[in-house]
């Protein structure tokens, strides 16, 4: 196949981007991303200080945007995210306790609603833990350590047909404590029932040329506790073209790995710009990992 998204389709798998609503003027983007990708998240339309601007006053023309763009060319979307420490509106950061709590509940309730049976995946929970594996330090922590499971429990209550997933980055590297932190969660909550169906694997890679340890371990081993994982922004230092023939390798080679994203379509649309860490430069044109990416996805 000669499209990212058509090469994933052959093994049942999806290729995707992020996608900022500021850009869809842009038909050099808009005319890749259509093409390239058939999976769409939002780089910062659902997030929770886009969609609830004031409390219990939603809004989601910006989100929208996005979706509609997506859906009207056949294209699937990921939503990210609904409870997280960055991000928040101004009104929630300063709650705490039981109020931030309902506050949180609430969020949940009124975003999925209007997304109810439209997406293929929520983030229910973003970047929970801290690189040791203990949890993160945030106004949500506060509220009780249960606040994660009590997001996924609203949230399958919410829409019962959308796949939930905890996502996060530096979970990559197996021997990692932020991974095993994560791992222990996806296990217990396996284990007592908490709905959940997914680990996103941010892949926001740095340096190098070779994979963090047992990449495909740490894929592998969550897909064992019977939950999808998928790759959700991956962006590389420099697209070195080994780590992103390997990612996706990996990916490949797990079969409960379910799909990638790179977070963002163009060099000059990312984050990182300055490290020309995506997969076509700033004019549009695929780069050499672009290649290494296709070919693999095509297999042998
Ligand atoms: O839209 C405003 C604009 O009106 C304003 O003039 C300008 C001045 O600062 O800010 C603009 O908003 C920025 C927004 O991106 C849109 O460009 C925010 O400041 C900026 O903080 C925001 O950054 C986003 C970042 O998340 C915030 O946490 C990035 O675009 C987005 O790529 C990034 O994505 C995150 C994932 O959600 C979670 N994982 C890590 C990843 C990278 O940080």
């Amino acid at each position: 196949a000669s499209t990212l998204g058509a090469a994933a389709a052959q093994s049942g798998r999806y290729f995707g981007t992020a996608i900022a609503g500021s850009k869809l003027g842009d038909s050099n983007y808009t005319t890749i991303a259509a093409r390239e990708f058939n999976m769409i998240t939002a780089e910062n339309e659902m997030k929770p200080d886009a969609t609830e601007p004031q409390r219990g006053q939603f809004s989601f023309s910006a989100g929208d945007q996005i979706y509609n763009w997506a859906t009207q060319r056949g294209l699937k979307v990921r939503g990210h995210t609904l409870a997280w420490h960055s991000q928040q509106p101004g009104w929630m950061q300063n709650m705490s306790g039981s109020a931030l709590r309902q506050a949180m509940i609430d969020h949940i309730n009124g975003v999925m609603a209007h997304y109810r049976g439209k997406l293929a995946a929520w983030d229910v929970v973003n970047e929970a833990f801290n690189e040791d594996g203990s949890r993160r330090q945030s106004n949500l922590q506060g509220t009780g350590n249960d606040w994660i499971e009590v997001a996924f429990r609203t949230a399958r209550a919410a829409d019962p047909s959308v796949k939930l997933c905890y996502n996060d980055y530096n979970i990559e590297n197996w021997s990692y404590g932020k991974t095993q932190g994560v791992y222990r969660m996806i296990q217990d909550f396996k284990s007592r029932g908490v709905p959940i169906d997914c680990v996103g694997l941010q892949t926001h890679f740095t340096g190098g040329s070779s994979l963090p340890g047992n990449f495909q371990t740490t894929l592998s081993s969550f897909a064992a506790l019977g939950v999808d994982v998928a790759l959700t922004e991956v962006d590389v230092t420099n697209a070195s073209t080994s780590q992103y023939a390997g990612l996706t390798q990996a990916c490949m080679n797990v079969s409960r790995c379910i799909g990638i994203t790179v977070w963002g379509v163009r060099d000059n649309d990312s984050w990182r710009s300055g490290e020309s860490p995506l997969l076509f430069n700033s004019g549009g044109g695929a780069k050499a990992a672009y290649s290494s990416v296709l070919n693999v996805l095509n297999g042998p």
